[in-house]
């Protein structure tokens, strides 16, 4: 995965960093260009998993749309050069400012998930003279099967507007003069792998579907969400996710009006694997029967160990002793602060540096300054190439 000459690099850099190889990035847009732009699919890329502006460049150069979940990240898109009709934007709980954000850009889609952001959004809309076009989300209660954390889909999340409520939505709709229902929207979860989920999905839009069009509403657009999982355990063998089936999933089980876009949203499946979080061994300390290795990157840097208990790959860049069995933790003060547990690594000494893989999607983006820590930076494998070549 990582070239002797990067390592090499990685040794003259403070560390812990953020490292993205974009040439991987690459690939990996290539293949949803192939298995989806090519079928007119419309794929926003979720820009909650990674806000750099140079991955959001390489999400523009392919054609990608964004879906947003805040105001911020709206202005971030329009930033990195998205123009607005590319532009989504989810969340059960946006504020009267956020709104006022997508309406002065004059977005893509509003994608509402209550009745009453549905009158609040009608009522900002009208005051400022606009008509905003709006999908609504809907609960399909439809098992994500991942961690319970990440699971949007079920009648018991607080996502997406429950089929209960479908008549009171009908009766409201035409009186907000100032919104335009444009489409559907659906989310079930995130670390999808039992492709099943979507099937199951698909059944569920094309019921609500029909439902829809027997109280008059002729839908324009469909927006499947995102939620694609990856390969945790096996990032190089798996570094691309198998993007054919997942679209052929939907191309298969969905029933797409003549005319009807399709809109998906993904973020982890595309740059989750092209990060890697890269750290190194400050300390080797023995506890009673446990090698500790004390890294220096912590929760701060990647917290999916410690809030989903996620297990992330961790390679040991410059030793290949002997294997020891470890857990390796980081430096904050908590004892969620743990990697993993009981691995088996190369034996490693202070100043070894290790990759903590498949961290470029909620990595950066999920960092704080706990502990009153230093943000880590970010470097890119092609500008790293060039120092190389030029130093
Ligand atoms: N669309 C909506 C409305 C979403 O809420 C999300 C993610 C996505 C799309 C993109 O999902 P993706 O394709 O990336 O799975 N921090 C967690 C993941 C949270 C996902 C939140 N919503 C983690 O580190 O696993």
């Amino acid at each position: 995965m990582f070239s002797d000459t990067q390592i090499n690099h990685f040794r003259n850099l403070k560390t812990p960093f953020y490292f993205y190889d974009m040439g991987l990035l690459d690939k990996t847009l290539e293949e949803v260009k192939k298995h989806g732009l090519s079928k007119g699919y419309h794929v926003h890329f979720a820009v909650k998993a990674n806000f750099n502006y140079k991955i959001l460049e390489k999400m523009l150069d392919a054609g990608l749309g964004i879906d947003c979940v805040s105001g911020g990240e709206i202005e971030r898109a329009v930033e990195a050069g998205f123009q607005p009709n590319q532009i989504a934007f989810a969340g059960v709980g946006k504020s009267d400012e956020e709104i006022q954000i997508g309406l002065n850009h004059g977005i893509f889609s509003f994608n509402c998930e209550s009745l009453q952001e549905l009158e609040v959004l009608n009522e900002l809309a009208s005051q400022t003279g606009k008509v905003a076009n709006v999908a609504v989300r809907l609960n399909p209660n439809v098992s994500a099967n991942t961690h319970k954390y990440i699971t949007t889909g079920l009648h018991e999340n607080k996502f997406g507007i429950h089929p209960g409520r479908f008549s009171e939505l009908f009766n409201l709709l035409p009186k907000l003069d100032s919104i335009q229902l444009t489409g559907i929207h659906f989310h079930i979860g995130s670390q999808v792998v039992d492709l099943q989920s979507y099937r199951q999905l698909c059944e569920k839009v094309n019921e609500f579907q029909n439902i829809f069009e027997e109280n008059g509403f002729q839908l324009r657009h469909i927006n499947l969400g995102g939620g694609l999982g990856i390969n945790y355990n096996s990032p190089d063998e798996e570094s691309i996710p198998d993007f054919e089936t997942f679209f052929g999933v939907f191309e298969e089980n969905l029933e797409v009006r003549p005319g009807q876009e399709i809109h998906f949203e993904l973020g982890r499946s595309i740059v989750g694997q092209c990060g890697s979080v890269i750290s190194k061994v400050l300390y080797i300390k023995e506890g009673v029967s446990t090698h500790f290795a004390v890294i220096d990157a912590g929760m701060t840097e990647l917290i999916r160990p410690a809030l989903y208990q996620a297990q992330h790959k961790i390679d040991v860049l410059t030793s290949d002793k002997s294997p020891l069995v470890y857990d390796v933790v980081g430096p904050i003060c908590e004892s969620s602060d743990t990697f993993r547990r009981g691995i088996s690594l190369p034996e490693v000494q202070r100043g070894d540096l290790v990759a903590i893989r498949s961290a470029g999607a909620y990595g950066e983006v999920m960092a704080s300054v706990y502990n009153l820590r230093d943000r880590a930076k970010a470097y890119y494998s092609d500008e790293l190439a060039e120092k190389v070549i030029t130093n």
